[in-house]
C-alpha cells in the first residue's frame, strides 16, 4: 500500500541545543519542508526520562521551539509543537509496549549508555523510551525520519514494531480497507559530512547536551567570542590538514572539524581537503571561526530575540498542537477499531 508521504522528527528539550542538533538533524528539517510535509515535535515526554527541574522544562522547552523558528522552519505550513500536548502519542506508546518484545529493548544500546552501571535505578520510562518514539513517529503514520546517527538503532526498532502489528492485526487491517499494512516503514534520513559531530575536546566521543563540558560542544546560543574561544581550544594533533580523506584516517579530531566545515558550508569533505590540504590547524580552525560564526550567528541572535516573546513561542505550540492533534485522533481511533477496542 502506498503511504502518503509525511516527515516527522523530535529534539529533546534537555539543556543546551548544540552544533550536533543543528547539523545532524535541524538543517536535514529546514531542507525537507521544500519536498514534504512536516511535523517537528519537542518531545518533553522523552524528556522526563531522566528527572526534569519543572522550572526549566518550559523555558528548554521554548528554547527548542525558538530554534526551530530561528533556523527557518515555518510553523503556518509545516507544523511544530511539543508531545505532551497531543496525549495520542502516550496511548499508541501503550500499545506498542504490548507489541514490542522485552529482548527488542533489551538490545538499545542508548539505554545501556544513559542506563549506565546502575540499570536497577533508571526509571521504566527510559527503557521503554524507543517505544514512545515509534509511537511519536507512527501515531502519524510518518514515512521520512530526518536524525543524526545515534538514533539508527531507535529508527530501526520503529521499523519492526510497524512490522509486528501489521502482521499481529493483518485480518483485522484488511477488513478495515487498510490493504496489508496500516502503518508504514518509516526511512530514516541519516545523509551528509555531519551525521555524527564529536566531542570539541575528544574526537571519539559524541558531542552531547550532557557533557560536563562547555568547551566540548559548541552551543546554538553561543556568540562570537564563544564560537571563536571553543574551536581555538579544540583538540587537534600536531600535523597538517591532508588533501584526501585517507589522510583522515585515525585521527578523529581532524576527521570532525573537517565534517563540521563541510556540513556548514554544504560542501563535500573532498572539497574541503581540496581546499585546506597542507594548511596548519591554525590557519584552518580560524576560517572555521569565521564560517560558524558567520551561520550560527543569525540563529543564536533570532532564537534570544525570539525567547523575549514567549506568549509568542506558545502559541505557535499551541496551534500546532491542535493540528498535530486532528492527525493522531485519525490514527488512534482506526487502531482502537483494529484491535478491537470498543469506541463509543
Ligand atoms: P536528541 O534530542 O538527543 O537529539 C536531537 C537530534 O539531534 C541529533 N544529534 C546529533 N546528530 C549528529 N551529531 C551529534 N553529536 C548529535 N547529537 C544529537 C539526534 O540524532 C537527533 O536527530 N530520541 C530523540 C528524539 C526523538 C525523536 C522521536 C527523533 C523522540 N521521538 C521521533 C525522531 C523521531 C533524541 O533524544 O534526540
Amino acid at each position: 500500500m502506498a503511504f502518503q508521504q509525511r516527515v516527522f522528527s523530535g529534539v529533546q528539550p534537555t539543556g543546551n541545543l548544540h552544533l550536533g542538533n543543528y547539523l545532524g538533524a535541524i538543517v536535514k528539517f529546514v531542507a525537507l519542508q521544500q519536498s514534504h510535509d512536516c511535523i517537528y515535535c519537542v518531545v518533553d515526554m522523552h524528556a522526563i526520562t531522566v528527572w526534569q527541574d519543572p522550572v526549566e522544562l518550559p523555558r528548554a522547552t521554548r528554547e527548542v521551539t525558538a530554534a526551530f523558528l530561528a533556523c527557518g522552519i515555518d510553523p503556518k505550513k509545516h507544523i511544530i509543537f511539543n508531545q505532551s500536548q497531543v496525549a495520542e502519542h502516550a496511548e499508541l506508546a501503550w500499545v506498542f509496549n504490548c507489541v514490542a518484545r522485552v529482548g527488542w529493548l533489551n538490545r538499545m544500546t542508548q539505554f545501556k549508555e544513559k542506563a549506565g552501571k546502575d540499570r536497577e535505578n533508571a526509571s521504566v520510562g527510559l527503557y521503554v523510551y524507543p517505544n514512545l518514539m515509534a509511537a511519536d513517529i507512527l501515531v502519524y503514520r510518518a514515512t521520512h525520519v530526518p536524525v543524526g546517527e545515534d538514533q539508527k538503532q531507535h529508527l530501526e526498532l520503529s521499523r519492526d514494531i510497524a512490522q509486528k502489528f501489521n502482521n499481529d492485526f493483518s485480518a483485522s487491517i484488511a477488513a478495515r480497507g487498510f490493504g496489508d499494512a496500516f502503518f508504514p516503514q518509516p526511512e530514516p534520513l541519516i545523509q551528509g559530512p555531519a551525521t555524527r559531530v564529536m566531542s570539541l575536546r575528544d574526537g571519539t566521543k559524541k558531542m552531547s547536551k550532557s557533557d560536563p563540558s562547555d568547551y566540548s560542544r559548541i552551543n546554538l546560543t553561543d556568540d562570537a567570542d564563544a564560537i571563536a574561544q571553543k574551536v581555538r581550544k579544540a583538540k587537534t594533533d600536531p600535523d597538517a590538514l591532508p588533501s584526501e580523506a585517507k589522510g583522515l584516517e585515525d585521527r578523529p579530531e581532524a576527521e570532525n572539524l573537517v565534517g563540521i566545515y563541510a556540513a556548514l558550508k554544504e560542501v563535500p569533505a573532498a572539497d574541503v581537503l581540496g581546499e585546506f590540504g597542507g594548511a596548519q590547524f591554525s590557519t584552518f580552525k580560524s576560517a572555521l571561526v569565521d564560517l560558524a560564526v558567520a551561520k550560527l550567528g543569525p540563529i543564536g541572535a533570532e532564537t534570544k530575540r525570539l525567547m523575549g516573546d514567549p506568549a509568542y513561542i506558545d502559541s505557535v505550540l499551541a496551534d500546532g498542537s491542535n493540528r498535530a492533534r486532528e492527525i493522531a485522533a485519525q490514527t488512534m481511533s482506526a487502531v482502537k477499531d483494529i484491535i478491537g477496542f470498543i469506541r463509543h
